[in-house]
């Protein structure tokens, strides 16, 4: 059966795919940011995953403002990159999983979760721009990836709590999947930033912080924070950050931190990142498991008839 090993939640900034693509990765600035990303490319290189779900935002490239899916789950069998107003980045197509994105899409309606099916679909820097943290600059990405795109574009985007739930709903949908894959999820966007207004440029690192903290260890109190909060702490576009809650809801309720990156500026945004890996045992579970567990039975004494026979 396939199963969902580990999530992955980073900031997807256009400049960051601009570096890329104007070679300027070297640059002291640019160094900064992605240096940051160098244990994490080697973690998923040893990780290997069969199939990445990636959990984005469309920023009006794919879908227009004349029409904006809440929840769109991409079930083609490739998705190309989009032209963002310079021409499509020069990143490989997504080569999606039909028969896995078919199914989740299945399971999660029948769950309640009225997703939008797309089977034609363009991806933009939300999507690529994590991918090139996670893998680098390959000719090919080393997976098929499934695109599922979450509205933060246009209010209401939906709750912390509707995406931690269709985090958990993707996560049954993996469980009850035939073929044994090894599935990562990718929640992206944010840290914390504001694109516009008088309060464009806004950073807070002191929440920002706090919400990678939570994310491990609160992750159900944290998905339950209200939209006006994001607003107020992290800035207008730091409502991304519901993303990262799909991801979360996709993993155990226990998860090991292997780890974090967090610097300010790129562009005018924060840039954080973690990763999450299942398979904690909790304290209480492991406790069952002891006390359940077949006790061995002591090796019986030989009599001392017997030993001597053997003797
Ligand atoms: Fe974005």
């Amino acid at each position: 059966m396939a199963k969902i090993i580990a999530g992955f939640a980073s900031s997807h900034v256009p400049a960051i795919g601009a570096a890329i693509d104007n070679g300027q990765t070297e640059d002291p600035y640019w160094k900064r940011v992605f240096s940051g990303f160098e244990k994490s490319k080697k973690w998923i290189a040893e990780v290997k995953p069969d199939v990445v779900i990636a959990v984005y935002n469309d920023h009006a490239s794919a879908f227009s403002v004349e029409l904006i899916p809440t929840f769109a789950l991409g079930t083609a069998a490739e998705f190309p990159p989009a032209d963002e107003g310079w021409g499509p980045r020069p990143v490989p197509v997504v080569k999606g999983h039909p028969g896995l994105a078919s199914h989740i899409a299945t399971s999660a309606i029948l769950d309640g979760f009225d997703l939008t099916i797309v089977n034609k679909m363009e991806v933009d820097h939300g999507l690529t721009v994590p991918l090139n943290l996670a893998f680098g600059s390959p000719a090919e990405w080393p997976c098929p990836i499934i695109p599922l795109a979450v509205n933060v574009v246009q209010y209401p985007p939906p709750t912390g709590k509707r995406c931690f739930d269709l985090g958990r709903a993707i996560r049954k949908a993996v469980a009850s999947y035939p073929e044994d894959l090894r599935v990562v999820v990718f929640g992206t966007g944010g840290m914390s930033h504001q694109i516009s207004g008088p309060r464009a440029g806004l950073i807070n690192s002191k929440f920002d912080k706090s919400f990678l903290d939570r994310l491990t260890n609160d992750p159900k109190g944290l998905a339950a924070m209200p939209h006006i909060e994001y607003m107020r702490e992290a800035g207008a576009e730091g409502i991304e950050l519901v993303m990262w809650h799909v991801m979360r809801g996709a993993l155990d309720d226990k998860v090991k931190e292997v780890y974090r990156f967090y610097t300010v500026p790129a562009s005018n945004t924060a840039v954080g990142h973690i990763i999450l890996e299942n398979g904690v045992k909790s304290a209480k579970k492991a406790a069952l498991r002891k006390k359940s567990a077949p006790k061995k039975a002591a090796p019986k004494k030989k009599s001392k008839a017997k030993a001597r026979k053997a003797a």
